[in-house]
């Protein structure tokens, strides 16, 4: 269903979204208190056109559809249009495209496969953010690179602020730092967005593993020595098309509100879906993962008030909402 191969050319989510049937905004009431009916939109947004990579991935998708519901034209383009490795490819799509800005979502996220393939990641997670940052520089194109809370070593409990000293674990930890530094290297007008803990409609995450777990499994051992904030990538695409249409450009952090260790997270699943399983705390060592994690993922989302955006709702409240989603579509 995630994966189907377009029928030609750079590619229109709105033609996927359609033939992928999912659902469309139900109940929800974030969701409508930041899109601004049409007749208060600025100029800026109505003739803006965006370029998004990564459509066929998890925050890819829910930003084409964000981007669209604000009657900003979005492109929507995965590896099969627009390999990012590949400079030539990168640059003829963006210049054929011709858009006002990238938002950059895609990205080798096999955390654990990458201890083995760090050089099919080295080349997505730092070729591929170079790659479009040059091109960006070139054509005076505004840039948003999304970054990971895995950049930090995780140590101490206090949240990370976004200048901190970055000390990542692990292979894709310190290639997602890597490519955060070639874009800094080659642009002015750039956001690096540090997300964590992802969960989207469009893709696999921890919330659908558990529930897939759940059906075969009486007992299922979560990690309860690792900190962190979930992301719902519906709530943060809208911070992302409320970002994009400013200059208010740096590093910033945006997750969903609170905190939980993965162990929380995975009850919290069970809770909301009505699921009865016997959940297990382990610790990092006792579970044996082949990479590295901080152990303190927590991340200050301060500066995301400072300039004036809107922060993410409570993780609770996003995952409540997720799993109605997911209900919706029958997942
Ligand atoms: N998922 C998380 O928990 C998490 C946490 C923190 C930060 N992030 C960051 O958030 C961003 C979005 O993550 P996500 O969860 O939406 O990722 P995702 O669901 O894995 O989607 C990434 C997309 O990028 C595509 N891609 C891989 N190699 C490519 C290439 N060479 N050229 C063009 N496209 C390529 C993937 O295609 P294939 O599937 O075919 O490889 C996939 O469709 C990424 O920057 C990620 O590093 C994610």
């Amino acid at each position: 269903m995630r994966k189907e191969i377009p029928p030609h050319g750079v590619f229109h989510t709105a033609v996927c979204a359609e033939r992928r049937r999912l659902p469309y905004g139900r109940g929800r009431a974030y969701a409508d208190s930041h899109a601004l009916p049409a007749g208060k939109r600025s100029g800026m947004e109505r003739n803006m056109t965006v370029l998004v990579t990564g459509v066929r991935g998890q925050l890819g998708y829910d930003v084409v559809r964000e981007l669209e519901k604000r009657g900003i034209k979005a492109v929507g383009v995965d590896v099969q249009e627009m390999d990012i490795t590949d400079a030539a490819s990168v640059d003829r799509v963006i210049r054929e495209v011709s858009p006002d800005a990238v938002i950059h979502c895609a990205a080798y996220t096999a955390v654990d496969a990458a201890e083995e393939n760090q050089e099919l990641c080295r080349k997505v997670n730092v070729d591929g953010p170079r790659n479009i940052a040059r091109v960006c520089r070139d054509l005076g194109i505004k840039m948003i690179q999304i970054s990971t809370d895995y950049v930090f070593d995780g140590s101490g409990s206090r949240p990370w602020e976004p200048g901190d000293a970055c000390g990542p674990k692990s292979v894709y930890g310190q290639t997602k730092y890597e490519g955060e530094l070639a874009v800094q290297e080659l642009l002015e007008q750039y956001f690096i967005v540090r997300i964590a803990w992802a969960f989207g409609i469009n893709g696999k995450n921890f919330v659908k593993t558990m529930l897939n777990l759940a059906k075969t499994h009486d007992t299922i051992r979560v990690v309860n020595d690792q900190f962190g904030s979930p992301t719902y990538t519906y709530d943060l695409a809208r911070l992302l098309a409320d970002m994009v249409v400013t200059d208010k450009y740096g590093v910033y952090h945006a997750t969903n509100e609170g905190d939980c260790s993965w162990y929380e997270f995975a009850c919290a699943i069970f809770e909301e879906a009505g699921v009865k399983v016997n959940v297990i705390p382990v610790t990092s060592e006792e579970y044996g993962a082949p990479a590295n994690r901080p152990a303190n993922s927590r991340m200050s989302k301060e500066k995301l008030t400072e300039n004036g955006f809107e922060r993410l709702p409570h993780w609770r409240d996003a995952l409540h909402r997720y799993v109605a989603e997911l209900k919706a579509a029958g997942i």
